[in-house]
C-alpha cells in the first residue's frame, strides 16, 4: 500500500509492475508487433501535441462527467479489454472491474478473459462492456450475445483488428508459454518471483473462463482450450457480419480497431453506435497510425453523434484532454491499469485511476477549461 502511494504517475507503477512480474509475463504485457513502430508512436503522438490554454477563466470547479456508450461516467475514460488478465494478478478481472466501478468508469471484459462474464456482471455497479469476436462458429458469437443480454451488459465492443495474431517477437525471445508453465527456461524467472508464482501457477486458473464449456476434453489440459479458440479466429469476417451482429445485439455497439474515416463511417452505417480508434496497443498491424492522429479526421467524417474513443498510448491525464480537444468522446487504457494490477491488485488499479483523474482535472484547470464540453480544436495544436 505504502509502495503504491509512492507512485507519482503511471511510469512509476510500470516500474513496480516490472519488479513484481516474471520477465516473460512483463514482456508479454509490454510488447508490440514487429519493430514496435506503432507501439512507440501511440504515446509519441500525444507528446507532439501542444495545449493552448485560455486564461482568466473561472476554473474554480471543473465539470468532467460524460456518457460513454450511453452510460454516465465520472470522466471520459474507459478500461480496454485485456486477455489473460489473471497472468498479472490472481484477483484478475474482478479487481479491475471493482476499481473501475468505484471510479465511475466503464470496464470492458475480454472474450479471452479469465473470469466468467456472468460473475463479472455482478462485480461493482459500474458500466459493463463485453469485447466480442465474430468467430468462425457464429453460434459461439450468438451465444455470447445472449449471455451478455442475460447478464445485463450495457454494450458490446467488437474487435476487428485480429484476423490473425500479430507478430510479437518478444514473446518468442522470452520463452513465454500460454498459459504460463514451469519449464526449465522459465524456472529461474519464476523462482525470483515466488509470490507471483504461487498465486498464478496453481490450479487451472488460466482457463479462458468464457469459452471453456465449449471444449469437451478439458481433461486434456488448458492448452486444448487455447488451440480451440485460436482456431475460431475468422479471416473471412466482413461488414455483412457486422450488420448481423448489430441486429442480434440491438444495443450500444463499438467497433474496436477502426483506423480510417471511411471505415468509421461504414461502421456506423452497418449498425455500430461508436468506434474505438485503436491499433491494439501496437500489438497487431505494425505501421498503423497512432489513434490520436486519427481523431480529427474521423470526427469530421462521422459528425457529432457517434462515440469516438481513442485507445492506445494514454499515459497521462493530459493525454485525455488532448484527445477530447481533437474531437474524441473519451480515451481508453490497457497497459496502465495492468501496471496497477500487477503492482498491487485492486488497490493498484485504484491508484492508477486516481492519478490519471487528478492529472486530467489539473490539466483542465490549467488549460482554463471548466467543462469538458467546452474543449475544442482551438485548445490543441501539433508542434510544427
Ligand atoms: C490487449 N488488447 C486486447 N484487445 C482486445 O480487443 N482483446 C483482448 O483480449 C486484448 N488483450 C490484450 C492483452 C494485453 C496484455 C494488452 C496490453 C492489450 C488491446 C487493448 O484492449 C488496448 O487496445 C491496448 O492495450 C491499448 O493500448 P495501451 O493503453 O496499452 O497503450
Amino acid at each position: 500500500m505504502m509502495q503504491l502511494q509512492r507512485a507519482n504517475n503511471v511510469a512509476d507503477l510500470r516500474t513496480q509492475a516490472r519488479r513484481k512480474l516474471p520477465h516473460p509475463i512483463f514482456e508479454y504485457l509490454e510488447g508490440g508487433a514487429d519493430d514496435e513502430v506503432s507501439l512507440s508512436r501511440n504515446s509519441a503522438a500525444f507528446r507532439e501535441l501542444e495545449l493552448l490554454p485560455d486564461v482568466l477563466v473561472d476554473v474554480s470547479s471543473v465539470r468532467t462527467e460524460t456518457t460513454i456508450f450511453g452510460q454516465p461516467c465520472r470522466w471520459p475514460l474507459m478500461l480496454s479489454p485485456t486477455g489473460l488478465t489473471r497472468m498479472f494478478h490472481g484477483h484478475a478481472e474482478l479487481a479491475v472491474a471493482r476499481a473501475a466501478a468505484r471510479h465511475g468508469l466503464p470496464y470492458c471484459l475480454s472474450t479471452m478473459g479469465t473470469t466468467r462474464l456472468e460473475e463479472l456482471g455482478q462485480a461493482g455497479s459500474g458500466p459493463k462492456l463485453f469485447q466480442i469476436y465474430i468467430f468462425k462458429d457464429r453460434g459461439l458469437t450468438a451465444e455470447f450475445v445472449a449471455r451478455c443480454k442475460d447478464a445485463g451488459y450495457h454494450g458490446l465492443v467488437l474487435t476487428v483488428d485480429t484476423p490473425v495474431a500479430g507478430n510479437r517477437e518478444r514473446d518468442r525471445a522470452s520463452g513465454l508459454s500460454l498459459p504460463p508453465r514451469l519449464t526449465l527456461s522459465s524456472l529461474l524467472s519464476f523462482a525470483l518471483h515466488p509470490s507471483w508464482s504461487l498465486q498464478a501457477l496453481t490450479g487451472s486458473k488460466f482457463d479462458l473462463a468464457n469459452v471453456s464449456h465449449r471444449v469437451d476434453a478439458l481433461a486434456a489440459g488448458p492448452m486444448s482450450l487455447f488451440d480451440y479458440i485460436g482456431g475460431q479466429f475468422d479471416r473471412a469476417v466482413t461488414w455483412r457480419d457486422l450488420e448481423w451482429l448489430a441486429a442480434e445485439w440491438n444495443g450500444p455497439l463499438a467497433i474496436k480497431g477502426v483506423m480510417t474515416p471511411a471505415d468509421a463511417e461504414q461502421s456506423i452505417n452497418c449498425g455500430a453506435t461508436g468506434v474505438i480508434l485503436s491499433n491494439h496497443g501496437g500489438r497487431q498491424l505494425d505501421g498503423a497510425p497512432a489513434p490520436a492522429d486519427q481523431i480529427s479526421a474521423v470526427r469530421a467524417r462521422i459528425g457529432d453523434g457517434p462515440d469516438v474513443i481513442c485507445d492506445g498510448g494514454v499515459r497521462r491525464g493530459s493525454d485525455v484532454v488532448k484527445a477530447l480537444a481533437l474531437g474524441a468522446t473519451a480515451c481508453s487504457i490497457g497497459r496502465p491499469y495492468i501496471y496497477g494490477l500487477a503492482a498491487g491488485g485492486e488497490a493498484g488499479v485504484d491508484r492508477v485511476l486516481s492519478l490519471l483523474f487528478e492529472e486530467f482535472e489539473r490539466t483542465m484547470t490549467l488549460a482554463g477549461v471548466p467543462d469538458i464540453a467546452a474543449l475544442g480544436q482551438r485548445h490543441v495544436r501539433r508542434r510544427s
